[in-house]
C-alpha cells in the first residue's frame, strides 16, 4: 500500500508516518514547509494545500492507494487570528483532497475534532448534533460535511480529542507546551473546570492504520482515551511525570477567564462505540500516555539543570 500523509510534520502526522513505515507500507510525506531532515529516509515534500493545482498534479503523478489528512491549522487561537487563511487549509484543502481521493479511487482518512461540540452534553456519540462554539470548530465541522459529501465510499472522518505525544519540533503537545513555558519562564495557567478525554498520537496512529487496512469501516467515528481529566489535573500529572513541583502551575477557572480563542467547550467526552468494538487497538489510560512522553531534544540540557527531581524522568530510549 502506498500512503500519502498530509500534515506529516505535525504531532499526529509524524506518528502516522512512523506507523506506516513500521508496517512496511510506502510512505509519502507532505506538509506546508516540508521536513527539515530526511527522517527515516522517507519521501518528504513541501506541498501547501493552498496550491490546489500542484496538490492535484502531485497526487496524479504519485497515485497513492490511500490519503491521510492530518494537515490543519489546528490551534483555535491561530484560526481566530486568521479565519480566512485557516479556512483554505482546514476546509478547502480537506475538500480538495477528498475529491482527489475519489478520482484516484484511494481510501481517504480525514481527521476532525471534539471541538465540533459545545460541551453541554456527556459522552458524545458520532450521531449527536454538533454545535461548535468557536471558528476552529465551525471550520472542522464544515470540512467534515464536505468530505463526506465528496465521497460515497472508502472514506473515514475520525474525530479525536486532545492529543498527548511527542511532536518532531517538540512544541505542539500539552507536555511540550508546559515544559517550554517552564523553560522560558512564561506563566503557566491551566483550567480546573475544562475537561477533556485525551488520547495519544501514537495510539491514534495505530487506529488510523487499522482503518487503512479495514476498507469495510466507513463513515464518521469517534476516538479518545479511556479517561476524562481536567486540563489542570493533566498539567499536574505531567509535572509529576517529569519531576517538577506542582506549584509551577496556576489553577484558573475557564468560566471566569474565557480563552483567547473565544468561547471554549468546558466538558468534552466521547462514546467510543461502535469503533472500539471493531478494532484491535484499545484506548489508553492517562498513565499509559504519560509513559510515552519524552523531554523535547532542544530542552534536554535545560531539563537536566532545572528539574526539581530529574531522577523521576525515565526516558523511553
Ligand atoms: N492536537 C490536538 O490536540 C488535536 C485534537 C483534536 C483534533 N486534532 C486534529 O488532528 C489533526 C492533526 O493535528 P495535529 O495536532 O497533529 O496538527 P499540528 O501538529 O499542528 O500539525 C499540522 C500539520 O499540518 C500541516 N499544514 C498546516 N497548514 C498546511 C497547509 N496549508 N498545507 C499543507 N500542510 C499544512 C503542517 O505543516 P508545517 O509543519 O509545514 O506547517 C503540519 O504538518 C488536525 O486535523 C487537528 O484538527 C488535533
Amino acid at each position: 500500500m502506498k500512503v500519502a500523509i498530509f500534515g506529516s510534520s505535525g504531532l499526529l502526522g509524524s506518528a502516522v508516518a512512523g506507523e506506516v513505515s513500521k508496517r512496511g507500507y510506502e510512505c509519502l510525506r507532505f506538509s506546508r514547509r516540508g521536513s527539515p531532515t530526511d527522517w527515516q529516509n522517507l519521501h518528504s515534500e513541501a506541498l501547501p494545500l493552498e496550491n490546489k493545482e500542484k496538490v492535484t498534479r502531485r497526487m496524479l503523478d504519485l497515485w497513492p492507494d490511500s490519503i491521510v489528512n492530518c494537515a490543519a491549522v489546528s490551534s483555535p487561537v491561530a484560526v481566530k487570528a486568521d479565519p480566512a487563511g485557516a479556512h483554505i487549509t482546514n476546509v478547502e484543502g480537506a475538500r480538495n483532497l477528498a475529491e482527489i481521493a475519489s478520482h484516484l479511487g484511494a481510501r481517504y482518512i480525514h481527521l476532525s475534532t471534539d471541538m465540533v461540540f459545545d460541551g453541554t452534553s456527556y459522552r458524545y456519540r458520532s450521531t449527536d448534533q454538533p454545535n461548535p462554539l468557536n471558528e476552529y470548530g465551525r471550520q472542522k465541522l464544515e470540512a467534515e460535511k464536505l468530505v463526506l459529501s465528496a465521497m460515497e465510499e472508502n472514506v473515514v472522518v475520525l474525530r479525536i480529542t486532545l492529543l498527548n505525544g511527542n511532536s518532531p519540533e517538540g512544541k505542539r503537545s500539552p507536555h511540550e507546551k508546559i515544559l517550554n513555558a517552564l523553560a522560558t519562564g512564561d506563566p503557566l495557567t491551566l483550567f480546573s473546570d475544562e475537561f477533556r478525554q485525551p488520547c495519544s498520537s501514537q495510539n491514534v496512529a495505530s487506529v488510523i492504520l487499522e482503518l487503512l487496512e479495514r476498507s469495510n469501516l466507513n463513515g464518521l467515528f469517534h476516538w479518545a482515551g479511556k479517561e476524562k481529566i481536567s486540563r489542570y489535573d493533566l498539567g499536574i500529572r505531567i509535572l509529576r511525570r517529569f519531576g517538577f513541583n506542582e506549584n509551577a502551575v496556576v489553577k484558573r477557572s475557564l468560566q471566569e477567564n474565557p480563552g483567547l480563542s473565544g468561547p471554549r467547550p468546558s466538558h468534552l467526552s466521547f462514546e467510543l462505540s461502535p469503533l472500539q468494538g471493531k478494532l484491535k487497538t484499545e484506548p489508553t489510560t492517562i498513565q499509559e500516555q504519560l509513559n510515552e512522553l519524552i523531554v523535547p531534544h532542544y530542552l534536554y540540557q535545560w531539563y537536566r539543570e532545572n528539574a526539581d527531581d530529574p531522577s523521576k524522568y525515565l526516558p523511553r530510549f
